[in-house]
């Protein structure tokens, strides 16, 4: 399977926050985003995978800014790396401003996704070839979350750590976690 670049699947979409969306404070709901964010990311990984691909974690969600009834939402999702059948999805969410067009940072997530067969069963991913130094560090990067992820989930265990063994030792400890 051929490498793909980042350019080859980023997403990016526009959202309108309607009354559905919102509270009686009239700021947008948490779930709500999630879901366009989950979206805008299923399609990404779509692209780079080629096919059908599931959600299989959400992780590092931060929800800085409220978003608000009738704001314009931008938002944009690209692959950091791709592992063997998963990928890591970066979404980032801006409100703009309709005026200066000037976007505001509202939220952030990594998004897990695995591609599937048509049995549900996980199937390999073309791997990520990243070109820019930055594209380089999301890559590094993605592959540490990957094993804190993982841990967390009591999918690996810390042995199976290379990357990130040390330092969650020592962030237990010096926590009594
Ligand atoms: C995602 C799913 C296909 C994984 O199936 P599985 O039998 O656990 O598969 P495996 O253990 O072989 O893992 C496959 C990949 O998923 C990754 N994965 C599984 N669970 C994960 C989790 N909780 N967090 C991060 N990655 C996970 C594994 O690391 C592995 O990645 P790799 O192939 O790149 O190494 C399966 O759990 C599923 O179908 N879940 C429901 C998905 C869904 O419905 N999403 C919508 C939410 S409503």
């Amino acid at each position: 399977m051929n490498a793909k670049v980042v350019e080859q699947s980023r997403t990016i979409t526009t959202e309108l926050v309607l009354p559905n969306d919102t509270n009686p404070h009239g700021t947008m709901f948490g779930g709500s985003l999630l879901s366009v964010m989950d979206k805008c990311a299923s399609i990404c990984a779509r692209r780079h995978a080629g096919r059908v691909s599931v959600t299989a974690a959400i992780d590092s969600v931060e929800f800085h800014e409220p978003l608000r009834l009738g704001d314009v939402l931008r938002v944009e999702a690209w692959v950091n790396r791709a592992f063997t059948s998963s990928m890591e999805i970066e979404v980032l969410v801006s409100s703009e401003d309709m005026h200066s067009r000037e976007l505001k940072q509202a939220n952030r997530a990594f998004f897990t996704f695995v591609a599937i067969d048509r049995n549900g069963r996980p199937v390999a991913v073309p791997a990520l070839r990243p070109e820019t130094k930055e594209e380089e560090r999301r890559y590094t990067q993605a592959g540490m979350r990957r094993e804190i992820r993982l841990y967390l989930s009591g999918r690996l265990k810390l042995k199976d750590a290379p990357l990130v063994r040390e330092d969650l030792i020592a962030t237990l400890q010096s926590r009594n976690l």
